[in-house]
């Protein structure tokens, strides 16, 4: 993907009018909200559209990132040029992570939305819930029962809107639709336009259905099994959470104002109440300015900044661990040890294949040896949303798990349950790393390995008490047996998949990095070597502010409440005690929809 052309084309795309969009605080006469929402991210912006529903409540969110409809806005549109949304583009935090040990200590990219929606503007727009079980031991942690996979079902469905592929093709089966949404404001469908390798990977479930067996759909509760992956697209272009809940609100009313280029540098104690202190201002501030506004909360802050951000932005305020807040010069005014530990990830790696040099794969485009060819798609999304830029190069997705007499599962499961995968296997018909160099020429098949379910922890810590310097981030990759385990087995078993049948003449061979493991008698520790070469992010940072029911645990109370405190609520990927067992978006715009009813419901709005 990385040789993808730039294109300008922004033209007839955007032109929306806004209502109070504004992009510096001193342009902004009011400085006292019902509630600030720090973050227009996936999470944020569910929390500014539902409780702006009332126009009697007045909500200001601020966005420290960029318009979604200004330059290069088609590259947040256009599904295939997601890529070019992402690190170093526009739309990104740019950060990194600590040499990582498990992986040859590399530095990693660390890709965050810096955009309005967020992380949903710039992701890769799979959508996937978990399972069943990660949410009923969300509840079980937290001691809530909102949290169970049924009781958040309604606000799964509430959050989406199943629509049909842009390319007219009948997608009944596809998809189930009594676990989809028909009325939400994402837009959910599976790709746009169908892959010369969609055949294959079905006839790989009948081949080989023991091991990979077909799931109609992997949002019912129960994903495992290989099913059609649904998109966070519908009509051919992204659906982020500023298309499908800030624009609406913010275009039709007046209670509703947003700040962007603007960060939340800290929160500001405002005295205290019921014996805690009590948060209720947001400072603000632009880069290179040395200015400082000040907006209040007349109900409560909700942070929803996202993994990175929330935690970066609590240790700033002093809430957090002490003597850590002491050594970068910051005063603790909360004792929270939790803040910005705990966070989980998921890795990925990839492999790719070898097809004939006349499969119709879409590497001209992705690998840029074709420009006429990117042109011609392009002509053709323009004109109608259709054809291949309308896909993401993937249409399935497969959830597993270890089989159960496996020696790595001797200290327990650490999955959410039965229903939880501990790995996952996606396909795409063109050569698909995150992290090897792509070929200059040549057509290609690529699989993914991700870890789902992993037991390695990192943190986020403040390396400077500058709220525009990075944090310093650790998700340390791959450091238990577990997780090095499941990744050894998860490329034996996506070897087992390419081998079969269904691929027999059409894939002629592994590339030429993964040439050892390709070869039968391939051992662990060749596998090991690659992994630790080629293993990235997925970019699902999670859990940095996690809610635990417990007393003296976590960040978050089962109602988002950050604890020892009065007056912030944090609602995005942070809260969540453990990843869930997926690509994180749709069970966030879950949580964010079912928090939103929560916080109406304490003020009576
Ligand atoms: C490249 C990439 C690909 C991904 N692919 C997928 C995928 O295909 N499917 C999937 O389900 N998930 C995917 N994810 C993950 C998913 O997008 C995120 O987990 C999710 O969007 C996070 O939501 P959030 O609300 O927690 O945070 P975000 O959506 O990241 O929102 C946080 C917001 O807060 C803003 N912010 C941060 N700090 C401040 C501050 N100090 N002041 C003001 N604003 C601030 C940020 O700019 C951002 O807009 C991907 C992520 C990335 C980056
Ligand atoms: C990330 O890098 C790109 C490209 O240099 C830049 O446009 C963008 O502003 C950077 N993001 C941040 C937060 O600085
Ligand atoms: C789609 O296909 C199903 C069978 O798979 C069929 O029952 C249905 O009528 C078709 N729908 C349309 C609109 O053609
Ligand atoms: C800002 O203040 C003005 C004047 O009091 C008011 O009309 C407007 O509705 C306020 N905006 C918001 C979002 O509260
Ligand atoms: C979309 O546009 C392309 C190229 O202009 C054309 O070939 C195709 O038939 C159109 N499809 C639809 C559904 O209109
Ligand atoms: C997918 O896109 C290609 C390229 O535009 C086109 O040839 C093909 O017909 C499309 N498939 C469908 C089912 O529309
Ligand atoms: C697990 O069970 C399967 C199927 O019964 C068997 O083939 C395999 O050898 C067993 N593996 C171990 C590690 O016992
Ligand atoms: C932390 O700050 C120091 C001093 O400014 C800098 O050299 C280092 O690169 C920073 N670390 C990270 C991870 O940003
Ligand atoms: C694997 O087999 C190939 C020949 O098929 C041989 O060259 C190679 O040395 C073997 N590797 C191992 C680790 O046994």
């Amino acid at each position: 993907m990385t040789r993808l052309l730039h294109t300008t084309l922004i033209c007839a795309l955007v032109g929306s009018t806004f209502g109070a969009l504004f992009t510096d605080p001193s342009q902004i006469k009011n400085t006292t909200y019902d509630f600030i929402v720090v973050g227009a991210g996936t999470a944020g912006n569910v929390i500014a559209a539902r409780l702006s529903e009332n126009p009697s409540v007045s909500v200001l969110v601020v966005e420290a990132g960029v318009s979604n409809t200004g330059f290069k806005a088609e590259n947040l549109m256009i599904p295939l040029f997601a890529p070019l949304a992402s690190v170093n583009s526009p739309f990104d935090w740019n950060y990194t992570t600590v040499p990582q040990k498990a992986l040859n200590n590399q530095i990693l990219p660390y890709s965050r939305g810096y955009v309005l929606g967020g992380s949903s503007s710039t992701n890769f727009i799979t959508w996937t819930r978990g399972s069943r079980d990660d949410f009923d031991r969300f509840a079980k942690v937290v001691g809530d029962t909102s949290y169970t996979w049924n009781n958040l079902f309604p606000y799964f469905k509430k959050s989406e809107k199943w629509v049909h592929p842009v390319d007219g093709r009948n997608d009944t089966q596809e998809y189930n639709p009594t676990v989809h949404g028909t009325t939400g404001p994402v837009l959910v469908s599976t790709s746009g336009n169908v892959s010369i390798i969609d055949s294959r990977v079905l006839q790989t479930t009948q081949q080989l259905s023991a091991e990979f067996p077909f799931n109609l759909d992997v949002n019912s509760g129960n994903p495992l099994g290989v099913g059609w992956l649904p998109s966070a697209a519908g009509g051919g272009i992204r659906s982020s959470s500023a298309t499908a809940y800030l624009m609406p609100a913010l275009n039709a009313r007046k209670n509703l104002d947003v700040l962007i280029h603007t960060r939340a540098t800290k929160l500001v104690q405002t005295g205290t109440a019921n014996g805690l202190p009590q948060f209720r201002n947001v400072e603000v501030g632009q880069l290179g300015s040395s200015t400082r506004v000040t907006f209040q909360a007349r109900k409560e802050i909700v942070l929803s900044a996202g993994a990175i951000g929330s935690p970066q932005i609590l240790m700033l305020s002093g809430i957090g661990n002490g003597p850590s807040l002491v050594k970068v010069g910051i005063k603790p005014i909360v004792s929270l040890p939790e803040v910005g530990q705990n966070l989980q990830d998921h890795p990925i790696v990839g492999l790719q294949y070898v097809v004939p040099d006349d499969a119709n794969t879409i590497d001209p485009i992705t690998l840029g040896t074709d420009p006429n060819a990117l042109n011609v798609a392009l002509a053709q999304w323009t004109a109608n949303r259709t054809g291949v830029l309308s896909s993401t190069g993937g249409n399935h997705i497969g959830f597993f798990r270890v089989p159960s007499n496996s020696s790595l599962l001797k200290n327990g499961d650490p999955s959410g349950g039965p229903t939880s995968a501990h790995f996952e296997l996606a396909w795409q018909d063109e050569f698909a790393s995150v992290s090897q160099t792509p070929p200059a020429s040549g057509r290609y098949v690529s699989n993914i390995q991700v870890l789902n379910s992993p037991t390695s922890r990192g943190s986020v810590t403040l390396n400077s008490s500058d709220p525009f310097a990075n944090p310093i981030i650790d998700p340390n990759f791959l450091s238990t047996d577990w997780d090095l385990g499941v990744m050894v087995y998860a490329i034996r078993s996506a070897l087992r998949f390419i081998k079969a049948q269904a691929w027999s003449g059409f894939v002629l061979g592994p590339f030429v990095d993964s040439a050892a493991l390709f070869a039968d008698n391939a051992t662990d520790a060749d596998i090991i070597t690659y992994i630790r070469k080629w293993t990235q992010s997925i970019k699902h940072p999670m859990c940095t502010a996690p809610a635990n029911g417990a007393s003296g645990k976590g960040v978050v109370d089962a109602n988002l409440l950050v604890k020892n405190l009065n007056g912030v609520r944090i609602v995005d990927g942070s809260v969540f005690p453990f990843l869930p067992s997926a690509h994180p978006q749709a069970a966030i715009y879950g949580i964010a929809e079912m928090t939103s009813d929560k916080i109406k419901k304490v003020y009576g709005i």
